[in-house]
């Protein structure tokens, strides 16, 4: 039940009043409102754009924030999703991932991570000198996919690790899958830690109630989502959701604003703030409608020869809690290609463009923004894919990890990996070796290696043979691997 007057959108309102005063301003942005961009920009980004680009600090609101602008519209987030504090930030989840963590576990300490973490967690360990306990998810193999970990393997790791600070669970995954969170943040609980979520997928999630349950229903201290994901503002805008007593909102915020961006965009800000009121609004239709739209979608799939749709099957076979169900994740390999080939095929023949695609499979994400036409379009790709793929040259095969094969020892601490003295050692010399980068196909950019972690043979393949098929790796320093970034030997 909400308590505020969720009609109210204190950031547009105050970007509209600074756009009716017509402020004549000294401070950035140097292209004031858009007086000095260049037509040929102007032409194709829009003038809004630029009009709507304001500071905070003398813009939006005074040299000493005294309207709150900001605080008033975080707290109508918090009314509306019930979390007791909501901190917005315009760096994408990316760097709100880094602060949560930060909030909770500073240099050196412990914190329980969930294996199958975005690249931008492990960048997190490395920035926050973390040292991470792994937490190995739950491996498919059948469908090469891992899933969230259980309550279990999280009550182990802190039983093995009674100084950890908390843990961050990953769900919704890039595929869909997702966790049995309030589990999870009992077992926290019970050790008196916090859980953090990193939900980046699941801005959706608190608007509608036949959509899996999100992390401040389910007991977590702490929630990050990316609202551009599957919500509607735009890109790098970014929530914390924050309850109970175990991380101070206050610790939060000032972690966060050792990281975070001096000049804030007010057109994320905007969009937030806009999207959280068009969500209480009118959220339960428009992602009721597209539930209905990924129903139809789902049958419409399912009666392709050729592709397997992942479904609810994942809980009955004991993989997720949940599924998202607007996320369609589509297994391609019965076609005789890679998900790289079908993602680039519905590109350039279709121009219809996939979320992600791995090896096996590409998803499609279903937003409050779809429709039946946008629906139609997807379907009629998926048909013409099995036509285009009977025409395709067989990509190279992969070699494929084992469940065990994807859990690397760590032997160093990532952050001492990444800064240690470094070797590009070629790769048939790598097995053996401490690796000093991350290697992450990408999306939807889990790290096979990340630094401190020895490097195996198996590992190796997976990645070489992958990256023969069209993976990409973009963020290692030689992402052809023909080489790998490892620590140094020691000198004798
Ligand atoms: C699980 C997860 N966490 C965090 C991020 C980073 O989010 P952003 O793109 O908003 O920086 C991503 C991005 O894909 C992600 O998949």
């Amino acid at each position: 039940m909400s308590l505020l007057d969720q009609s109210r959108v204190p950031v547009l309102e105050a970007l509209q009043a600074f756009r009716e005063r017509g402020d004549v301003r000294f401070g950035p942005p140097g292209h004031r409102q858009g007086r000095g961009a260049d037509p040929r920009v102007l032409d194709i980004v829009g003038a809004g754009v630029f009009a709507s680009d304001v500071l905070v600090l003398n813009g939006l609101d005074d040299r000493r924030q005294s309207q709150g602008v900001i605080e008033q519209a975080q707290e109508l987030m918090a009314d509306a999703v019930g979390a007791e504090h909501t901190f917005f930030s315009t760096c994408g989840s990316s760097l709100s991932v880094k602060s949560a963590m930060l909030a909770v576990a500073g240099p050196g300490e412990k914190l329980l991570i969930s294996r199958n973490a975005h690249k931008s967690v492990m960048s997190a360990v490395v920035v926050n000198g973390t040292d991470p306990v792994w937490v190995h998810p739950k491996f498919d193999p059948e469908r090469h996919l891992a899933h969230p970990p259980e309550p279990d393997d999280v009550r182990r790791a802190l039983e093995a690790n009674p100084d950890a600070k908390g843990m961050l669970l990953i769900t919704p995954t890039d595929w869909g899958s997702c966790a049995d969170i309030k589990g999870v943040a009992a077992v926290c609980h019970e050790f008196d830690v916090p859980l953090i979520v990193d939900e980046a997928w699941g801005a959706h999630l608190p608007f509608h109630q036949d959509l899996p349950t999100w992390g401040m229903d389910a007991d977590a201290d702490l929630v990050v989502t990316s609202v551009h994901k599957m919500g509607g503002a735009i890109e790098q805008s970014s929530v914390f959701h924050l309850q109970g007593d175990r991380v101070d909102p206050t610790v939060l915020k000032q972690r966060e604003d050792l990281l975070g961006t001096t000049s804030a965009s007010s057109l994320v800000y905007a969009t937030l703030d806009g999207w959280r009121r068009q969500m209480v609004q009118h959220g339960t239709e428009l992602l009721g409608a597209a539930l209905a739209l990924s129903r139809t979608v789902r049958e419409e799939i399912a009666g392709i020869d050729g592709l397997a749709l992942m479904g609810a099957e994942l809980v009955d076979e004991g993989y997720a809690y949940e599924i998202d169900p607007l996320v369609l994740t589509i297994d391609v390999r019965q076609l005789g290609i890679t998900g790289y080939q079908a993602a680039e095929v519905a590109r350039a023949r279709h121009h219809v463009d996939f979320g992600a695609s791995d090896s096996c499979r590409i998803t499609a994400r279903l937003t409050h923004s779809d429709d039946a036409t946008t629906g139609e379009a997807l379907v009629r790709t998926l048909r013409a894919l099995v036509g285009d793929a009977e025409e395709l040259e067989p990509s190279g095969v992969l070699d494929y990890p084992s469940a065990k094969g994807l859990q690397l020892e760590s032997v160093m601490l990532p952050r001492d990996a990444f800064f240690a003295d470094t070797e590009q050692v070629p790769v048939d010399q790598a097995a053996g070796r401490v690796a000093a980068e991350m290697v992450s196909p990408y999306p939807p950019g889990v790290p096979v290696l990340a630094p401190g972690e020895l490097i195996t043979q198996e590992a190796l393949d997976y990645l070489t043979t992958g990256v023969q098929a069209g993976m990409f790796v973009a963020e290692a320093a030689d992402p052809e691997l023909s080489s790998v970034r490892v620590v140094a030997a020691a000198k004798p």
